[in-house]
C-alpha cells in the first residue's frame, strides 16, 4: 500500500499565517502540521509516499527532504496548478501503479493517527473508504449524506444547503478503482477535478464506498481559536525535555520542552509549553499552552495560551493571552508620551487593545 500526500496549492492564501508560506507547514506544538500526517502514515506501516507539490515546493522539500527522518521514501510529484484533489490522483498515476493507497491532505490533522483505519481497509478492501466528522460549518467542506443504515448515498463539495453536518475529512483510502472514476469526471464549477465527484461516481456505479465517523479533527481554516485549541491539546501530550540551557534563577514547572540552543534566564515557564531552538526567554513568564518557535526573543514579558512563530520578539509587554504572533514580528511597548498605540499590521491582521 502507498500514500499520496497533497501539499500543493498556491502559496498565496490570505490567512493570518499562511499569507506567504505553505499552509501544510503551519506549526502545531512547533511541528509542521504536515509532519503529523507523515508520522501517521509511517506508523500505519506505509513507506512509499508520493508528495504532490505546487508553488511552495521548495519550502516543502526543504522541510521533508527524502523522508528518511520519518522512515519514509518520498517521491515528489509536481503539480503545475492546483487543479483539484482528483487531478492530483491523475498526475500520480505512475507513482501509484496498481497499488491500494491512502490519500492524505497535508493540511489536515487527525488525532490518534490512521493505523487502525489502514488495518481494517487492508482486510475489508471496499473500493473507497472515507472519513467524516461533524462540523459546525459544513458549507466549507465536502459533505456526505448517509442513509439510515449509515451507507454513503451522496457527496457534495461545499454545498450551499448541506444535507448533513458530516464533513469529509482529508484522509481517503482507495483501491485502483478510483483511477477509472478520476478519468470519467469533468471539472466542477470552480474548475477543479473534485475527489468528491470521483467518489460519487464510484457510488453511482455500484462500488462499495464506506465511511467512518471520527472526532478529533482539525484543519487550518484561518480560525485562530481553533489553532490555539489544537496547539493546546497537542502540547498536553508532549514528553518533557530540556535540551537548551536554564539558569539557576529560572523555574520550569510541569510539561515543558526547551529545544536545543534555547536559553532561559531569570524566567518562569509553566507547562505545557514549548520553547523552540535558539530562542531566548529573559526575565519573563511563559504560561500554559504556549508554543514559541525557534529564534524568538522574549524579554521582560508575560505570555500565555499563545503561539509565537519564528524570529519574533516580544519585549516589555504584559500580558499577552490567546494570541497568534506571526514570524519576524516585533511587539514592544509604545513610548509613554504621547499615550498612543503604534501599529504596523499586515493584511488580515486582527488586534485587540486593552486601554
Ligand atoms: O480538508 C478537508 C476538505 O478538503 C474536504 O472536506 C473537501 O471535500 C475537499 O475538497 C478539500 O477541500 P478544500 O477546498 O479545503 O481543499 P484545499 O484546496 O484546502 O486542499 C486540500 C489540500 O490539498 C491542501 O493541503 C492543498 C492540497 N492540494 C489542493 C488542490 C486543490 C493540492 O495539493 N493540489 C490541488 O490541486
Amino acid at each position: 500500500m502507498r500514500a499520496l500526500v497533497l501539499s500543493g496549492g498556491a502559496g498565496t492564501r490570505l490567512r493570518p499565517i499562511t499569507h506567504t508560506s505553505a499552509k501544510q507547514l503551519v506549526p502545531v506544538a512547533n511541528k509542521p502540521v504536515l509532519f503529523y500526517g507523515l508520522e501517521a502514515i509511517a506508523d500505519a506501516g506505509i513507506t512509499e509516499v508520493g508528495i504532490v507539490v505546487g508553488d511552495t515546493a521548495p519550502e516543502i522539500k526543504e522541510a521533508v527532504g527524502d523522508g528518511a527522518q520519518f522512515g519514509l521514501q518520498v517521491t515528489y510529484i509536481p503539480q503545475d496548478a492546483p487543479l483539484g484533489l482528483a487531478h492530483a490522483v491523475l498526475i500520480a498515476r505512475d507513482f501509484l501503479g496498481d497499488d491500494d493507497f491512502v490519500m492524505y491532505l497535508g493540511d489536515n490533522f487527525i488525532v490518534g493517527g490512521i493505523t487502525s483505519l489502514v488495518e481494517s481497509f487492508r482486510v475489508e478492501r471496499p473500493e473507497a473508504q472515507i472519513l467524516l466528522t461533524r462540523v459546525p460549518n459544513p458549507t466549507a467542506f465536502g459533505v456526505a449524506e448517509l442513509d439510515s443504515g449509515g451507507s454513503v448515498v451522496g457527496l457534495e463539495e461545499k454545498p450551499r444547503q448541506p444535507k448533513s453536518d458530516l464533513a469529509l475529512v482529508g484522509v481517503y483510502l482507495f483501491t485502483p478503482a478510483i483511477h477509472q472514476a478520476v478519468d470519467a469526471i469533468e471539472p466542477s464549477w470552480r474548475g477543479e477535478l473534485e475527489i468528491t465527484h470521483a467518489i460519487q461516481w464510484l457510488i453511482d456505479h455500484g462500488h462499495d464506498v464506506r465511511s467512518t465517523v471520527i472526532s478529533g479533527y482539525w484543519k487550518d481554516t484561518g480560525n485562530v481559536d481553533d489553532m490555539l485549541e489544537v496547539n493546546r491539546s497537542v502540547l498536553e501530550t508532549l514528553e518533557p525535555r530540556i535540551e537548551g540551557s536554564v539558569d539557576d534563577s529560572s523555574e520550569i514547572i510541569g510539561r515543558v520542552v526547551i529545544e536545543a540552543g534555547a536559553e532561559i534566564v531569570g524566567s518562569r515557564i509553566v507547562g505545557p509549553a514549548i520553547i523552540g531552538a535558539d530562542s531566548k526567554v529573559v526575565d519573563s513568564y511563559v504560561g500554559p499552552f504556549t508554543s514559541v518557535q525557534h529564534d524568538c526573543h522574549l524579554t521582560d514579558s508575560e505570555i500565555e495560551f499563545s503561539i509565537v512563530l519564528h524570529h519574533s520578539s516580544i519585549a516589555g509587554v504584559r500580558r499577552i493571552e490567546a494570541s497568534l504572533v506571526g514570524h519576524h514580528v516585533e511587539v514592544t511597548p509604545a513610548p509613554r508620551v504621547p499615550k498612543a498605540h503604534r501599529l504596523v499590521l499586515g493584511d488580515h491582521s486582527r488586534i485587540q487593545i486593552s486601554s
